[in-house]
């Protein structure tokens, strides 16, 4: 497939798009499908590769996927099976959502192997959290040269953990886990993002008992069998997010249908500093959304921190750094979930803008990377003028705001490696056209 797209920048976006369900719930959602012995049925799945690589996964271990109208994906767990090492290596490398089988596989068929991880390149990424947690549920893991072996002689049973950073990932391999462990599993430090509490509410409608305490404590009651669910994903605040920037970033005027406002406060306030306009339409019964607009004027620089819900996102960093460029004075940006999540910038600063990284914290948020030799802060002086050059897009969110940049920018770019963002946005390119954005295959 032609991996290279053409933008030719400077005109507003202008129109509506939809997003459909979070692709950080979706591919969840569909490995809990394991853990029943009912058929699930999940609703508006976006059509995006991590949801082709987990379908690929669960077919492999012997789940039947079918396909429903309105992007309705279907699993049938009757007859889970162990899978070909070779085969499931072929998805090796292109994901990180296979880390989170262990459990459910474990307790389906006593035996795992997760190939060697993928996802965006944005910081080390170690999985020691999810490896230590699944030893304390009584997991033997093995590591080898193709990947990781896990079995469970004696069976999983409920435990007491800390995290010692309220990870998302971490906190799903314990929740897929303990649902079906002996006895009862204490999370503390859990993340509590609104994805987590959906995989929550996927959970619970399965059969799993589970409650979420003040100061990040969720405690999950094991039970012996889960059945199916039926649900319907939160929408994708990330996607939306980086819609809205790309309104804010070109002077146009997007409507992002089914975009809801509770998960996105905090991105709205920053949003609204920065000088963006935004409505949010829940006046009828139905999906609705939020239209997001820039009103005219200067746009204002902002001091901003990334962290754990409800923080301010990492993932809206990177389209939030492409509107810095165009507002008036100083933003600084912290970013303190991923000590590399700002590499991206370079290729801001080749178009013109102004932008510098600091190895400091910037910001009073405790972090672990300052300490660490990270660069990890930004400063970011504006209005600058973008011009249009040649790009490599280096991770999703990061890609995504490279388009954005360019979108923005004088003149005529060249982004290399544009399949990457199929990764996490449906119809991406279907969606720039319909908003105006001219772009072509080179
Ligand atoms: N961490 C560890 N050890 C672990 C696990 C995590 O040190 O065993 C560290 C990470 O290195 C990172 C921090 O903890 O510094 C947070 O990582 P987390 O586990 O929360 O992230 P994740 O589960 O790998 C998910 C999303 C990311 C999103 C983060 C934060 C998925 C598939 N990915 O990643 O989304 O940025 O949570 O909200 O759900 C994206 O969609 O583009 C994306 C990168």
């Amino acid at each position: 497939m032609d991996d290279v797209l053409v933008v030719h920048g400077g005109a507003p976006l202008h129109g509506e798009i939809r997003v459909r369900g979070a692709k950080n719930l979706v591919s969840k959602a569909m490995v809990a499908a394991l853990l029943g012995e009912a058929e699930s049925r999940l609703h508006d799945v976006p059509s995006i590769r991590d949801v082709e690589v987990v379908r690929g996964l669960l077919e492999l271990h012997g789940v039947r996927v079918s396909e429903g109208p309105a992007g309705e994906l279907v699993f049938d767990p009757a007859n889970v099976e162990r899978a070909n090492v070779d085969e499931i290596n072929v998805h090796a490398g292109s994901s990180r959502i296979p880390i989170l089988f262990c459990g459910p596989l474990l307790h389906r068929i006593g035996h795992a192997f997760i190939p060697d991880l993928g996802g965006c390149r944005i910081g080390d990424r170690p999985i020691d959290f999810h490896l230590s947690a699944l030893r304390e549920f009584g997991a033997h893991v093995e590591k080898s040269p193709e990947g990781l072996h896990l079995t469970a002689p004696d069976g999983l049973r409920g435990s007491k953990f800390t995290l010692p950073y309220p990870s998302v990932g971490a906190t799903e391999q314990v929740l897929l886990t303990a649902v079906r462990a002996e006895g009862v599993t204490e999370l503390r430090n859990a993340a509590v993002e609104p994805e987590i509490i959906d995989l929550i509410c996927v959970l619970q409608k399965m059969g799993a008992i589970i409650s979420v305490h003040t100061d990040r404590v969720i405690r999950i009651e094991g039970v012996p069998h889960l059945t199916g669910y039926q649900h319907r994903p939160l929408p994708d605040r990330l996607e939306v997010a980086s819609w809205a920037c790309a309104a804010l970033a070109t002077h146009g005027d997007v409507y992002v249908r089914n975009a809801q406002q509770v998960d996105m406060m905090t991105f709205l306030n920053v949003f609204r500093s920065v000088g963006g306009a935004f409505e949010v339409d829940d006046s009828h019964t139905g999906s609705g959304g939020i239209r997001f607009w820039h009103p005219g004027g200067e746009l204002s620089a902002v001091a901003l921190e990334t962290d754990v819900h409800p923080g301010l996102m990492t993932d809206w960093q990177q389209p939030l750094v492409v509107a810095l460029t165009q507002a008036r004075g100083l933003s600084i940006v912290h970013e303190t979930v991923y000590e590399q999540r700002l590499g991206f910038t370079d290729a801001l600063v080749k178009m013109g803008a102004t932008i510098q990284l600091y190895r400091e914290c910037l910001g009073s948020t405790p972090c672990r990377f300052g300490q660490r030799n990270f660069l990890h802060s930004a400063v970011i002086s504006g209005p600058s003028k973008l011009h249009g050059a040649e790009l490599e897009i280096p991770d999703l969110r990061g890609g995504f705001s490279h388009f954005l940049a360019a979108l923005a920018a004088e003149g005529t770019s060249r982004i290399h490696g544009v399949d990457l963002i199929n990764r996490g946005y449906e119809d991406f390119e279907a969606k720039l056209a319909a908003l105006g954005a001219r772009v072509e295959h080179a």
